[in-house]
């Protein structure tokens, strides 16, 4: 698959480390920055890479900030972008099986590398439900849409 990453200064580090791990299990992934843990504000990375989710370039994102608060609110503002705050490998697990989560987000200051890791494993690794799931997404979509 390919994968889209992005973070601010506070998920800098666990970006380079998912990176890695998601590279070495053979997914193409595009970095999208920063490329250091100077200040950077989380909206700029959070909508570059909605925008590639959006126009389909990439099928899966991870956005990591402090929290992961801030890049989960600016990535949903973006139709067609599901993108679910996880701090645990059940709520990653979930959030594709029953949501359909297409970026996967987390916080560098809440989140250890370990679980990260598992998150990001089983988020790549999941296939979405479909059935009375898919009824509710679409209805979550056709919410986007009116506006
Ligand atoms: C930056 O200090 C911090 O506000 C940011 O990383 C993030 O947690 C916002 O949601």
């Amino acid at each position: 698959m390919i994968i889209v990453m992005a973070s601010d200064h506070a998920g800098f580090e666990l970006k380079e480390l998912l990176a890695e791990r998601a590279r070495e299990s053979g997914h193409e992934v595009v970095d999208l920055g920063p490329t250091s843990e100077d200040p950077v504000d989380y909206p700029d990375f959070a909508h570059h890479l909605a925008r590639r989710i959006e126009e389909g370039q990439a099928e899966r994102g991870v956005l990591i900030c402090g929290t992961g608060v801030g890049m989960a609110i600016a990535a949903n503002r973006h139709p067609g972008v599901r993108a679910a705050l996880c701090h645990d490998a059940f709520t990653a697990e979930l959030a594709r099986r029953h949501n359909n989560a297409n970026v996967l987000c987390m916080g560098g200051r809440t989140t250890g590398p370990g679980v990260a890791v598992q998150m990001l494993d089983i988020f790549l690794a999941t296939p979405f439900d479909g059935g009375r799931h898919g009824r509710r997404v679409e209805k979550i979509d056709q919410e986007v849409r009116k506006h």
